[in-house]
């Protein structure tokens, strides 16, 4: 039987759109998945969205909507992002669904009959935005100690689980596994933080006060804390008690998440586990947090690093590699474009994109295309083996640490040898003598198979670009199906295969394209919107034109601007908001005909006034002579959708 391999990510509030953080641990988890699926593990890999809770039902009060329509509605962004990234989730869980709600009142029956779970009164401070209670010496300068928001005192009765009961056992597991807690640092963290007495954790929130969760199944005046709720995503994507002792899939290998929610990993998910009779996971692991340009990721700085532009300007494979090659994961890093335009060029172009170039050019050049068998074998031959060899074997490793960025530093030591196995042997000289094309021979198949391994090394972090190089090399074997069984040994790859030199996998960007980059960079991380650079023949470059963001939306509601002729104040749906936009069209549309019609927004234009009506957004629309017609589409599409 295959090994089991499971692992997963946060699930992501979904008041939130997915940014850079999100896009992180989902694309570690999305590696880690796909390596091991590489050696033949069975591998289930988990993603979702968390959707109850105090931040969801506010949000979606202020968006006007209910708040079942606004998970429905905000989950989907979430989703779209991780089909763009390529990401291979087994499944997504959303905490509305029925099969999780299911278990979670299961779970949480089955604690309250075997008396883990108590009614009392309670009394703290109590933080909104965190939706957790603190007490009193908790607090710093009054403040909560996590986020230092405005804490309020808050007494009522609630239901707790009794945590404190496990303390010893928790201290004890941590100690005796190693890689309970990942990296080192943290695992010191949660021991110093159960140096303090732990107290029992409340898991319940009275209906009046938040309606939006999972109701209690022994109490229906209450709905279940939104992190109880949460945890139990792990396990009930497996189903309900007996199917997930049953389970091959638990322990989870992984818990990848952000340093800040490891205390309600380490701490609450592990004793609730416990409690429950199921046995912790294997590991949590701990990453740290990214900072943008140098400073904290605000909401207006993550404009800069939005994922869907990202991907939009440089390319999937480009941000996946960056991320996980700039920064040791379980560090904090900073995301910088300089940097990223840094790695494109060294890294990718110059390093990776010449070895595939020189390969395919050099076999197109004296085989034909085809890949050579192997004739005469020379000293460094054994060189370049030995290396590649060295090379699986440490990545492998590696990965039991998800030490990212040191696999790929490995992986390009193979490239380094490989280039520099080219450049040693001279095939542009054995080129030129009878005895030297024998020799030749070899060493275009060596650098042929040698980039086939680092194909197969570099799938998990780059997917598309690995299947690029197989494309042609001429490989017709699909990746998963070569696997790494084939690169544990020299030789693979068959004699004959057909390779052909496409484009480019790495076009350089070059300098004049990288100051643009950079001065658009400054301008948006600045804060000042500032105008599209524009060329002196008034044409403009493709990211002046991408830094619009342009959303389909449906009208829901149209009425005349009073005292105005061309005005109409307009209600517009973007799938997870709302927006408020004043257009110029009163002249040629009645308010009537224009509910229920999809348009274009400008969705990322700063708000406006127009007779002293704010105005979120613009609708695009074509005029002639005076005559203004709205830009539409003639299929449907989703409300939210980019046009570009
Ligand atoms: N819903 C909870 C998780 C429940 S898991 C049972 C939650 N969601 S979140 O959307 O707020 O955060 C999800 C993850 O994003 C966390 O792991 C957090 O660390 C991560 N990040 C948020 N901002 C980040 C950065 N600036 N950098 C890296 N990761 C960041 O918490």
């Amino acid at each position: 039987m295959n090994r089991k391999f499971y692992i997963t990510t946060p699930i992501y509030y979904v008041n939130d759109v997915p940014h850079i953080g999100h896009a992180y641990t989902t694309i570690a988890a999305d590696v880690a998945a796909r390596y091991r699926r590489l050696d033949g593990d069975d591998v289930f890999f988990l993603t979702g969205t968390d959707e109850h809770g105090q931040k969801v039902q506010q949000a979606a009060e202020q968006a006007g909507r209910s708040a079942q329509a606004y998970v429905d509605a905000l989950h989907k962004p979430f989703k779209d992002l991780w089909a763009r990234f390529n990401i291979s989730n087994t499944d997504f869980i959303r905490t509305t669904e029925e099969r999780h709600t299911r278990v979670v009142r299961e779970i949480l029956q089955a604690l309250h009959e075997k008396g883990e779970i108590y009614r009392d009164s309670y009394e703290g401070w109590y933080c909104m935005p965190d939706e957790r209670f603190w007490t009193e010496k908790d607090l710093v300068e009054g403040n909560c100690p996590e986020c230092g928001r405005k804490v309020e005192k808050i007494k009522e009765y609630n239901y707790f689980f009794k945590m404190s009961q496990y303390q010893e056992w928790l201290i004890d597991h941590i100690q005796k596994n190693e890689s309970f807690i990942l990296p080192a640092s943290r695992k010191n963290e949660i021991l110093g933080f159960l140096k303090k007495p732990l107290e029992d954790l409340c898991i319940s929130r009275p209906k009046e006060r938040l309606a939006w969760g999972i109701p209690l199944p022994f109490d229906e005046d209450y709905v279940t804390y939104v992190w109880f709720d949460a945890l139990i995503n792990y396990i009930s994507i497996h189903g309900s008690h007996d199917e997930i002792l049953k389970c091959d899939y638990w322990p989870a290998a992984h818990h990848l998440i952000g340093k800040d929610i490891l205390t309600t990993h380490a701490v609450y998910w592990s004793t609730m586990l416990k409690a429950i009779g199921i046995s912790p996971p294997l590991n949590i692991f701990a990453h740290g947090w990214w900072t943008v340009e140098g400073k904290k990721m605000s909401k207006s700085l993550r404009n800069v690093v939005e994922p869907n532009l990202l991907i939009d300007q440089f390319g999937v494979d480009v941000i996946r590699y960056f991320l996980m090659r700039e920064v040791p994961f379980g560090l904090d890093g900073d995301f910088s474009h300089k940097a990223l335009i840094g790695r494109v060029n060294s890294d990718l172009a110059n390093n990776l994109g010449n070895l595939l170039n020189r390969t395919l050019n050099m076999l197109g050049k004296y085989f034909e295309g085809r890949v050579p068998e192997i004739d005469v074998e020379g000293d460094e031959d054994a060189g370049l083996k030995g290396k590649s060899k060295e090379v699986v074997e440490q990545v492998n490793e590696l990965y039991d640490e998800l030490a990212y960025n040191r696999i790929l530093m490995k992986i390009w030591e193979l490239l380094d040898a490989s280039n520099q196995y080219i450049n040693s042997t001279a095939p542009w000289n054995l080129a030129k003598s009878d005895d030297g094309k024998k020799r030749l021979a070899t060493v275009l198949y060596n650098a042929a198979e040698a980039c086939r391994v680092i194909a197969i090394l570099i799938h998990p972090f780059m997917p598309d670009t690995s299947k690029k190089m197989m494309q042609q090399l001429g490989v017709e074997t699909p990746i998963e199906d070569q696997g790494l069984p084939s690169i544990r040994t020299w030789g693979w790859l068959s004699a004959s295969a057909q390779s052909k030199q496409g484009e480019q996998i790495f076009p350089r960007i070059e300098d004049k394209a990288a100051e643009k980059i950079l001065a658009t960079v400054e301008v948006k991380a600045s804060g000042d919107d500032g105008a599209a650079a524009v060329e002196e023949d008034n044409l403009i470059q493709i990211d002046d034109f991408m830094r619009l963001d342009l959303r389909v939306a449906l009208i829901l509601e149209a009425e005349k601007v009073k005292k105005s002729k061309k005005l109409i104040k307009l209600k517009v749906d973007l799938g997870h908001e709302q927006r408020q936009v004043v257009a110029g069209i009163a002249e040629s549309y009645e308010p009537e005909q224009l509910v229920g019609r999809k348009v274009i927004l400008v969705a990322n234009l700063k708000p406006a006034k127009l007779m002293g009506i704010e105005s979120q957004g613009m609708i695009l629309a074509g005029s002639d002579q005076g005559k203004v017609v709205l830009a539409g589409f003639d299929e449907e599409l989703e409300l939210g959708a980019r046009v570009k």
